[in-house]
């Protein structure tokens, strides 16, 4: 593309990415929602609460330190001297239909750059990295507004879900889950993340624990392995949603045959014993529909995964 030069992000980029992702802020409020303030006179979680730790300069090196550190993957475009894109990517390797794909967990271009390639060009040089790891795909979960671009770059929509929310109570267990919040991610282990695919399992496994500031580092989270009566091995993961902390976001790595049902019921016994209210679960349909009616579960939102086949 040309005037457009990639490359590795570092967490000296920071100032720039930031930028980036603020440009497309189009009112700071206190609090994330109330009256409309100049950005500095934000904390740096009510900066967080507009998008995330790239809204601020610090916890946006931080984050990216620790990103670069899990072996994970960014990319900054730039025109000339000035970072006018981001791509952040993370490979993952989980059991069929999942496969190994490179998945691009965050994309954003200067709102002064958008229309002008930078966008194409960060997933064609993400297709390049995902080919020369052996993966056969990337994949991507859009907000809707991008969908739009993910078509004109060759993604398509590939998996449906649907968020829903459980009541957190007491069920009898098959089995006394064993909390360990370090466990390192089980790569190559068997399992799939099938509950609370916001993005893929991998992904979810290190952002489950990411505490970037104090206000965040207080919410309660959890991450726990455990047997299904079957005897297959599952990790459940529960976190506090920062808006509404009476509820968590619950999440499953389990082989992909599994009966997810009463992995379910540990996420509730678990969320129950953590003190929340309730537990969303994001699941896959159209399986997730009758777990969802078997549990009478009260429908959220849909999310939808995208894929573009590498060829
Ligand atoms: C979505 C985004 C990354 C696109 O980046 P971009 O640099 O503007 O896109 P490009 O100029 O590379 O566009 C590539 C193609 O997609 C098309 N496209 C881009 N945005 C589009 C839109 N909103 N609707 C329809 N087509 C669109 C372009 O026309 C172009 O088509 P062509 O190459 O066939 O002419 C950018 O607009 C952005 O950062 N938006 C805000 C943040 C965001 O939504 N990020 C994605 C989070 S999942």
């Amino acid at each position: 593309m040309r005037g457009i030069t990639i490359r590795p992000a570092t967490p000296a980029d920071a100032a720039g990415i930031t930028a980036v992702h603020c440009s497309h802020v189009r009112a700071w409020r206190r609090g994330g929602r109330g009256e409309v303030v100049p950005y500095d006179t934000l904390s740096p979680y009510e900066q967080w609460l507009h998008g995330g730790p790239w809204m601020n300069g610090e916890t946006c090196a931080a984050y990216l330190e620790r990103w670069l550190r899990a072996g994970h993957l960014a990319l900054v475009a730039l025109r000339g001297e000035t970072i006018v894109g981001e791509a952040e990517f993370v490979e993952d390797d989980e059991p069929w239909p999942y496969g190994c794909v490179l998945h691009v967990s965050l994309l954003f271009v200067h709102a002064d750059y958008t229309g002008q390639g930078v966008g194409r060009a960060l997933v064609e040089a993400g297709a390049e990295l995902a080919r020369a790891r052996g993966c056969e795909a990337l994949t991507t979960q859009p907000e809707s507004e991008a969908e739009p671009f993910y078509r004109r770059v060759g993604f398509e929509p590939w998996l449906w879900l649907r968020e829903w929310q459980a009541p957190a109570r007491e069920h009898p267990l098959p089995d006394r889950p064993v909390r360990d919040d370090d466990a390192p991610y089980p790569w190559g282990s068997g399992l799939a993340l099938r509950v609370g695919r916001y993005q893929t399992g991998r992904h979810m496994w290190h952002e489950l624990a990411e505490r970037p500031l104090p206000e965040l580092a207080q919410l309660p989270w959890g991450r726990w392995r455990a047997r299904l009566p079957g005897g297959e091995r599952v990790w459940l993961g529960l976190r506090a949603q920062p808006l509404a902390p009476s509820q968590a976001d619950g999440f499953v790595w389990a082989p992909p045959q599994a009966d997810l049902r009463p992995a379910v019921e540990m996420l509730q016994t678990l969320a129950a014993r953590l003190g929340f209210a309730y537990v969303d679960l994001l699941l896959e349909e159209p399986d997730g529909r009758d777990l969802a009616a078997a549990l009478g579960l009260e429908f959220q939102t849909d999310v939808t995964f995208w894929r573009r086949e590498l060829k």
